[in-house]
């Protein structure tokens, strides 16, 4: 059976979706998207993940085009829709379609379109090997807070780290730590969690936020502060986080062992805390 997605108020056959040529986000990029991850077929941190999605529209000056309990129908739909327990949602909006000029239509109607996809967390030789990440030089522009579909710059970024077959990217900029091509990047030094603020150079991450969150509530020491290239170098522990990858430690940088080379206490307990919440709601949604 086909994966049923939703394009413009309509549930349809994936492969029955159609957008025009003229769409905005296929001539521009210009549209925004959420990532939001379904565990027991619940979606995890939804007002949060809804309240960044306006945030981008807002950012972007693009009318958000429906109310959150409408988001939230429609990604409950999605689920019902969908076989799997455990989902990744994917909500897109583009500015619409209109003849090709780059300052915006007058009347041009949103482009919404919504997915849901099996779910992939990192398999359990990522968890407890770690994996592999080279550095790049950040080029991307000054508005990495938005969640925007305009990736290429990320895209480009994650093949590098592909092409020497590490799992992502450690950016930095001015030689500062900013975060990775999908995901946000956290170090340990000295037992502290070093995490850079957010602010225009990163993706204000919702894993982020929840990992942060743990951390104080169960007295692990965080900082929240810009961290230096030179600092991420010799941390003991590297993690990224993202709402696919959830919490995964780095154990290599440019080839480079980080700290002892296996994934680290502070990682263990940063991950055991992780999937024990994970858990909790999981026995709410039962
Ligand atoms: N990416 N930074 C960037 C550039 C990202 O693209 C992402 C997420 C994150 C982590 O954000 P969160 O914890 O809210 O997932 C940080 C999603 C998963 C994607 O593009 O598929």
């Amino acid at each position: 059976m086909s994966e049923i997605v939703y394009l413009n108020g309509e549930f349809m056959p994936l492969e029955n979706a159609r957008v025009p040529v003229l769409d905005r986000g296929f001539i521009f990029g210009d549209g925004v998207y959420e990532v939001i991850p379904v565990y027991s077929r619940r979606p995890f941190r939804m007002p949060e993940h809804l309240a960044r999605f306006r945030r981008s529209h807002d950012a972007i000056r693009l009318d958000y085009p429906l109310s959150d309990p409408e988001w939230t129908r429609l990604v409950h739909e999605l689920i019902q829709r969908h076989g799997a327990d455990d989902q990744s949602i994917y909500l897109q909006v583009t500015r619409g379609v209109a003849k090709r000029d780059h300052a915006f239509p007058k009347d041009a109607v949103p482009t919404v379109f919504a997915m849901s996809s099996p779910l992939s967390t990192p398999t359990r030789e990522a968890i407890e090997n770690g994996v592999s990440t080279v550095s790049a030089v950040d080029y991307r522009w000054q508005r990495c807070d938005i969640k925007s579909t305009s990736l290429l710059a990320n895209c480009l970024l994650r093949q590098v780290a592909a092409d020497s077959g590490a799992t992502e990217v450690v950016m930095f900029r001015d030689g500062f730590l900013t975060e990775g091509s999908s995901s946000n990047v956290f170090t340990v030094r000295n037992g502290t969690i070093l995490a850079p603020p957010k602010d225009h150079r990163v993706l204000p991450g919702i894993t982020y936020d929840v990992v942060l969150e743990l951390a104080n509530n169960n007295g692990l020491p965080c900082e929240v502060r810009p961290v230096s290239e030179q600092e991420v170098r010799s941390a003991d522990e590297i993690w990224v986080t993202s709402s696919t990858k959830e919490v995964l430690a780095v154990t290599t940088l440019d080839g480079k062992v980080v700290g002892t080379g296996r994934p680290g206490p502070v990682f263990r307990r940063i991950h055991q805390l992780y999937q024990e919440f994970k858990r909790t709601i999981m026995r709410q949604a039962a």
